[in-house]
């Protein structure tokens, strides 16, 4: 069987030539990008392989054994390095593209056995001014470099010259990778899809009796049947009191009748996340304080989203829903005080103690940064980040009983458009009317 090559190779071709750009306007340089190791589960079984995702960004390869060296300059190129073909491997491992096969389909200007590597990357890197390289995240990647730096250095006679500069080519990348470009919102406009069609199932499903991972299987069911490779992250599916445990992952307590049930989960599609969180009743029916939590949580998602457009800074949308939250929980009476003085302390974090959202990508905490230059970063049109406030709620001799145990959590991923945003999630339920909606419609059967 042949793996599939991307049907488009020219969004990863563009990436390639743009990241070449930057490196020239840096004064030029090799860049040295491999992809991630195999890694073991046990003895001889792996864990399920995934490229890394810069790697994966730059080239679309799939394959373990590789590494992309861009090379600036008069002529400036792509090559990758990566496994030949072996028909012995591949009748038990499946096929290879081999060099000739991985230039021809992805559309690298050069392709080269990666045992050819050691020797070729000091011959790339003489008189290269810089290295664009990731220093200090992998252990045999630095190797790799000192040891042909090193190789170039004892070449030096011969008239060899080392580069005398190692820039970090992840930060040019993240800066890429924050502005979502057509294709890769096509992706995740996808993936959002799955996701919805994950969480409607699991609302469906989620019934007193039934245990978290019946709903963790139907949520895995639907991102398999449409093809998402895995999900983009543990899933949680907390029920009860399990939804003030912020990244619970066990998933396997058995629902009662008026819990609530706060699923994070969220498909990842070619190699791209999405990440989304509803919570809603098992019985079908919010519980009056329930409820009250619920709307003040939908409320501060709201004034979230509503703060999110190109200029706005990253911190906004996060402002937007604290300020909600802790005039809700005043008016509650979950914290005392005047509102300035709830915001000014920080006491509204004992019931929301994590920050409104992330960068989404093919990463679920996406590559970029969030302050440039001491500042926080202006958003803009192809950014994409989630949206998640929350509150939760543990027994407390100063919280009224009836609170005890709730946990709720609404997330849904945001585009930056030129006019605000548009939620790629926003067809899954999550008004108390849509959600109890569903529930009251889904043939579900009594566990
Ligand atoms: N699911 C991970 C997060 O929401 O950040
Ligand atoms: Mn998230
Ligand atoms: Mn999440």
């Amino acid at each position: 069987m042949t793996p599939s090559a991307p049907a488009d190779v020219l969004p990863f071709q563009s990436r390639r030539l743009r990241l070449l750009a930057r490196m020239a306007e840096l004064g030029g340089g090799i860049a040295v990008i491999p992809t991630a190791p195999e890694c073991l589960r046990n003895r001889d079984t792996h864990y399920p392989y995934r490229a890394d995702s810069y790697f994966h960004y730059l080239t679309g390869f799939p394959e373990p054994e590789a590494v992309l060296v861009l090379v600036s300059g008069a002529e400036a190129r792509s090559i990758l390095f990566c496994r030949e073909r072996d028909e012995e491997r591949e009748i038990w491992d499946g096929y290879r593209f081999g060099p000739e096969g991985a230039r021809a389909a992805f559309g690298f200007d050069e392709a080269l056995p990666i045992a050819e590597l050691p020797q070729r990357l000091p011959e790339l890197m003489a008189h290269q001014p810089a290295i664009f390289h990731a220093l200090g995240f992998d252990a045999d990647a630095d190797a790799r470099i000192t040891t042909a730096l090193n190789a170039v250095r004892a070449n030096a006679r011969a008239g060899a010259v080392p580069p005398d500069a190692i820039r970090d080519v992840r930060a040019l990348i993240d800066e890429m990778r924050l502005l979502k470009d057509a294709h890769e919102i096509a992706i995740m406009r996808r993936a959002a899809g799955i996701s919805d069609e994950a969480h409607r199932r699991a609302m469906a499903l989620a019934a007193p009796g039934r245990f978290e991972y019946e709903v963790e299987a139907e949520l895995l069911h639907a991102f398999r049947r449409h093809g998402a490779q895995a999900p983009a992250y543990p899933s949680i599916v907390a029920s009860g009191p399990n939804a003030c445990v912020l990244h619970y992952v066990e998933n396997n307590r058995r629902m009662e009748a008026g819990d609530l049930l706060l699923i994070d989960a969220g498909c990842e599609l070619d190699s791209y996340a999405s990440d989304v969180t509803r919570t809603f009743p098992v019985g079908g029916r919010f519980s009056g304080p329930q409820r009250d939590i619920y709307e003040l949580v939908l409320a501060a998602q709201a004034a979230a989203i509503a703060a999110i457009r190109p200029g706005a800074h990253w911190n906004q949308p996060h402002e937007a829903a604290v300020r909600v939250l802790a005039q809700g929980f005043l008016d509650l009476g979950l914290v005392a005080g005047s509102l300035d003085a709830v915001l000014e302390s920080g006491s509204y974090r004992s019931f929301y103690m994590h920050r409104t959202g992330h960068w989404l990508g093919l990463d679920v905490h996406d590559a970029g940064e969030y302050k440039v230059g001491g500042d926080w970063r202006p958003l803009a049109p192809g950014m994409v980040l989630t949206v998640e406030p929350g509150c939760y709620i543990r027994p407390a001799s100063t919280v009224p009983e009836a609170f005890w145990h709730i946990g709720v959590r609404i997330e849904d991923d945001a585009l930056v458009t030129p006019e605000g945003c548009e939620i790629l999630t926003a067809a899954t339920p999550k008004t108390v009317a849509d959600i109890e909606t569903l529930m009251a419609e889904a043939p579900r059967a009594t566990a």
